[in-house]
């Protein structure tokens, strides 16, 4: 049986999708059968994955709205173990509201995540920022949830919010663990970033944060920008040895 790691913040920009699509490849990597769903209408995971036009846009939005197949909307990635599931014609739409209810009201999420875990697949879903309906009814069919936060100000601010919200699903769906809260974007050299990776750890209980913390670095911009992962792209990067870590960490969870 596979599992669902979703990939949640209350915040936007704080590095979902590259941690994401990098966690998904680096399991990906270490031979284990992933598939990478975007439900966040924004597609973002289309731009991160290099996956052309060519390849079709046709996603999660045409699985829901009952347009499409399964086996048709699938991907293939450069990585054999790595197959990815976009979100589909909804990221090119100029309003996502059907796509928003489609998904809030129907079964057709639990059950595409449940045959994925039946086929054996880890799923690593990303997922819009905030606390919405496409959040919560993602929390409710998970079994993981990995909480970037980026070393910023304020950082823990949002913290709280998305600590109560996975605490709620939680409740109805008892399945589901904080696997942790991840730092991101860390700054090596700036103070404020490092001052604010400080507080956190300090604030947190040590068992809610991932010892590993994502280093801001030129090669994750560069290969996001280029349509790759940064493991595959550059590493040896420092951010992509970070994912690589957290793909050593999280994987004997992932069941
Ligand atoms: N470790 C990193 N080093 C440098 N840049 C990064 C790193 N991680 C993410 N970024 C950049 O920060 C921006 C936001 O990252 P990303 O898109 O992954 O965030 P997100 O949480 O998915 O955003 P959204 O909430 O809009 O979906 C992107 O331009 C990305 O390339
Ligand atoms: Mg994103």
């Amino acid at each position: 049986m596979g599992t669902v790691l979703a990939v949640v913040s209350q915040k936007g920009g704080v590095g979902k999708t590259t941690t994401a699509i990098n966690l998904a490849s680096a399991l990906a990597q270490r031979g284990r059968k992933t598939l990478l769903i975007d439900v966040d209408p924004q597609g973002a995971v289309r731009h991160g994955m290099g996956l052309a036009p060519d390849a079709g846009v046709a996603g999660l939005a045409d699985l829901l709205a009952g347009t499409h197949e399964l086996q048709d909307v699938v991907q293939a990635t450069p990585l054999p173990w790595l197959r990815v599931l976009l979100a589909g014609s909804v990221s090119e739409a100029a309003e996502h509201e059907t796509y928003t209810a489609n998904l809030a009201d129907s079964t057709r999420l639990g059950e595409l995540f449940d045959r994925a875990r039946g086929r054996g697949y880890i799923v690593i879903v990303d997922s819009p920022p905030g606390l919405g309906a496409v959040t919560r009814r993602v929390l409710a069919h998970s079994q993981h949830v990995v909480v970037p936060l980026q070393c910023e100000p304020l950082a823990l601010q949002t913290t709280t919010q998305i600590l109560r919200a996975v605490r709620e699903a939680a409740m109805a769906n008892p399945a589901l663990v904080l696997d942790g809260i991840l730092l991101t974007m860390l700054e090596a050299g700036n103070d404020v970033s490092q001052r604010v990776a400080a507080y956190v750890r300090e604030q947190l209980p040590a068992e809610l944060l991932f010892d590993v913390a994502i280093p801001r670095t030129m090669a994750s911009i560069d290969a996001f920008a280029a349509g790759q992962p940064v493991i595959l792209r550059a590493p040896d990067d420092a951010a992509a040895r970070a994912y690589q870590r957290l793909a050593e960490l999280l994987e004997p969870r992932l069941a």
